[in-house]
C-alpha cells in the first residue's frame, strides 16, 4: 500500500488477525506458509525455529526462549495483493491463556487451524469462547488432509456444534491421507489437485475445471463422486454465504488443506483480503464530572489513538527497558510525534518505536489503524493504556480475569524488599501476574490463571531484579472485583470483611474467596455490591 494514500485507503487495506488453535494443529507450519507466500519470508522454516521452545514446561530455558522469541515472532507483517496484514500468533500453553485473550482484543478478525485428525480440541475451544464473546469473525483452516483423517461431514459438523454457528465450506477435499487428490474450489468450480512437497507454490499446482468431469473421474475415480456426493451434502445443509453474518461472527467459511505441503493455504491469504473485515471504529469512553462520555472513534480519522495490549520485557535483564505493544486504533503514527498515556496525561517518550516485519523488528516509517507497533519504554505504560497523540481519549475492554491460584510471596533476603516491590510492581503491570496487596497488611499475594505463571515470576524475580522469594500456599481460592452502587454501600461491605479486602496492581479493590460458595453467600448478603470475575481496563 503506497504510503500517502488517504486515511481511508490505508485503513480499507489493513487485515489485523490471530491465529489460534490448539497445539500441534499447524498453526507455526500455516503461518510461515502465509509469510512465504506473501514473501514476507524467503525460507521456509525460519519460523519454524521457535518450534522447539513451544511447548513450554517448566524448564527455565524454555522459558526463557519462548519469551526471546516471542517478543520478536509474536507479530508479523506481511504485504499481499495491496494490503497491510498483521498476523499476531497467540502463546500455545494454556496457562498463558490471558495473554492470548488479551491478544483477541487487538485483531479484527481470527484464524482458526484444526487438525482433520482430532477436530476441535481442549484450546481451542477455549479461544473459542473468547472470540464468541467478542463477536470476532473466524475463518476456519482444516489442516493435514494429506493424512488419514476424519470425514469432512463429520468435521464441519463438530465445528459447528463447537462454534455454535454455521459453517459454509470454501474448498471441499477430494479423498485423504494417500488418497488425497486436492480441493475442489466452490467459488470457481475448479478442482486444485495435491501434490505433496513444501517447496511448491500456488502457481505450481495443476488445476482442472469441473466441467472436466470426465477426465477428473478418470484421474481420481470414486474418490472424485464420493466427493462431489459430500459436497452437494454439505452445500445442502450450509446456509448460503454471509458476508455480513460472517462480520457479525455467526458464519465462518472453512478451507481445507495441508499446511506442510503449501497445499490450500493461498485461499486462505485471498480470504483474508476479500472476506476479513478492516479495523472498525472504536468506543472511547470516559468519566468526566461522573458523566459517561462516549464517543465512536473512527479508524480513518485523523486522532492518533491506540491502545497497549502486551508489555514484554526485554531478554536482557540489565536492561529493565520494555516492549508496549499498541495496537494502533485511529489515526496515523508518524516517528517523532509526542504521545500522551491517557492515564497518567504523562507524555510518553519511547527511546524507540518499532514495527514488526516477520523476523525483523524496524523503525516504523509510518503505522495506522490495525498496525501494532512497539514502543521501547522504562515504565510509565501498562497493560490497557490508552495511547493518543494528545487527545483526550479512553478505551476499555482490555481484560483481566480474576485469578484461580493464589500465592504469598515469601522473600528469603528481608533487605531485598524494595527490589521486590519493583518487580512485582512491573511484573504486575506486565500481566505476567497479578498482584494483590491486602488491605489489613501482610505478605503480597500472587494471583494466576495458570500455575507456570508463578514459576515464570519466580525465576524473573530472581533473574531480573535479584530477589530470591519463596511461594507459599494460602487459603485463597478466588477473587472478585468488587463495586457497589453507593459509597456507603461499599464501606457497610469492606467493614464487614477487612481482613478479605486487597488492592490490584491498578489499585482496583478486590475481595478474596476462600471457597467457591463465598461469593454467592455474601451476594445473598448484600445485594448492593457488584461481583465481577473480570476486569476492564479502564
Ligand atoms: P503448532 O504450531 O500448531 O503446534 O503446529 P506445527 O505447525 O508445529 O505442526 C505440528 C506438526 O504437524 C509438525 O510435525 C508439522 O510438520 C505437522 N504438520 C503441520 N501441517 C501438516 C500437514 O498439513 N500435514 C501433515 N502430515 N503434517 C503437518 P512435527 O513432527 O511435530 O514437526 P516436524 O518434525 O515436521 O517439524
Amino acid at each position: 500500500m503506497a504510503s500517502g494514500s488517504s486515511y481511508a485507503q490505508q485503513v480499507r487495506a489493513r487485515r489485523s488477525f490471530a491465529i489460534i488453535s490448539h497445539p500441534d494443529a499447524g498453526k507455526t507450519t500455516l503461518t510461515e506458509k502465509l509469510l512465504l507466500f506473501s514473501g514476507a519470508i524467503q525460507i521456509a522454516g525460519s519460523v519454524k525455529a521457535r518450534k522447539a521452545s513451544r511447548h513450554a514446561t517448566s524448564d527455565w530455558m524454555e522459558i526463557e526462549k519462548q519469551r526471546g522469541i516471542s517478543v520478536a515472532s509474536s507479530v508479523m507483517q506481511m504485504l499481499y495483493r495491496d494490503h497491510v496484514i498483521n498476523l499476531l500468533d497467540t502463546p500455545g500453553h494454556k496457562d498463558f491463556s490471558e495473554d492470548t485473550y488479551r491478544v483477541l482484543t487487538a485483531v479484527d478478525s481470527a484464524l482458526m487451524v484444526i487438525d482433520a485428525a482430532n477436530g476441535v480440541e481442549a484450546q481451542t475451544r477455549r479461544l473459542i469462547e473468547v472470540c464468541r464473546q467478542r463477536d470476532t469473525p473466524i475463518i476456519t483452516f482444516v489442516n493435514k488432509m494429506d493424512r488419514e483423517v476424519r470425514e469432512p461431514l463429520d468435521i464441519l459438523d463438530e465445528v459447528e456444534r463447537e462454534l455454535g454457528m454455521p459453517c459454509v465450506p470454501m474448498t471441499w477435499p477430494v479423498g485423504q491421507g494417500k488418497s488425497f487428490g486436492g480441493i475442489i474450489n466452490l467459488r470457481t468450480r475448479a478442482m486444485t489437485v495435491f501434490e505433496a512437497g513444501s517447496e511448491r507454490r500456488p502457481q505450481d499446482f495443476e488445476t482442472i475445471a469441473l466441467t472436466e468431469a470426465g477426465a477428473l473421474r478418470a484421474r481420481f475415480g470414486s474418490e472424485f463422486d464420493a466427493a462431489l456426493e459430500s459436497m452437494e451434502l454439505a452445500t445442502g445443509a450450509s446456509p448460503a454465504w454471509d458476508h455480513e453474518a460472517f462480520l457479525a461472527g455467526r458464519q465462518t467459511p472453512v478451507f481445507f488443506g495441508s499446511g506442510v505441503n503449501n497445499f490450500g493455504v493461498m485461499e486462505v491469504l485471498d480470504a483474508l483480503v476479500d472476506l476479513a473485515p478492516p479495523p472498525r471504529p472504536r468506543v472511547s469512553t470516559m468519566t468526566v464530572n461522573r458523566q459517561t462520555v462516549e464517543r465512536t472513534v473512527q479508524p480513518d480519522e485523523e486522532t492518533f489513538s491506540g491502545v497497549v495490549f502486551k508489555v514484554q520485557a526485554n531478554m536482557d535483564a540489565n536492561h529493565r527497558d520494555r516492549i508496549a505493544f499498541v495496537r494502533v486504533a485511529s489515526g496515523r503514527y508518524a516517528p517523532g510525534m509526542k504521545l500522551k498515556v491517557q492515564r497518567t496525561g504523562k507524555e510518553l517518550r519511547p527511546t524507540s518505536v518499532v514495527t514488526f516485519m516477520s523476523q525483523r523488528r524496524e523503525a516504523v516509517e509510518e503505522a495506522y489503524a490495525g498496525d501494532i507497533i512497539g514502543f521501547t519504554t522504562h515504565g510509565g505504560v501498562q497493560l490497557g493504556d490508552t495511547i493518543t497523540d494528545g487527545a483526550t481519549l479512553q478505551y476499555t475492554g482490555l481484560p483481566f480475569f480474576a485469578p484461580e491460584l493464589f500465592m504469598t510471596v515469601v522473600l528469603k533476603n528481608p533487605l531485598r524488599t524494595k527490589q521486590l516491590q519493583q518487580g512485582l510492581a512491573q511484573l504486575g503491570e506486565e500481566g505476567a501476574i497479578q498482584v494483590f496487596k491486602p488491605d489489613a497488611g501482610g505478605a503480597m499475594l500472587l494471583g494466576a490463571v495458570g500455575q507456570l505463571q508463578f514459576e515464570v515470576v519466580q525465576h524473573r524475580l530472581k533473574a531480573e531484579y535479584d530477589a530470591d522469594v519463596r511461594l507459599e500456599g494460602c487459603q485463597y481460592t478466588g477473587a472478585r472485583w468488587i463495586t457497589a452502587d453507593t459509597p456507603q454501600d461499599l464501606r457497610t461491605f469492606t467493614d464487614t470483611y477487612p481482613l478479605r479486602m486487597a488492592h490490584d496492581a491498578a489499585n482496583a479493590l478486590a475481595y478474596l474467596c476462600t471457597s467457591p460458595y463465598d461469593v454467592r453467600l455474601a451476594q445473598e448478603r448484600f445485594p448492593k455490591i457488584h461481583f465481577h470475575p473480570l476486569r476492564e481496563h479502564a
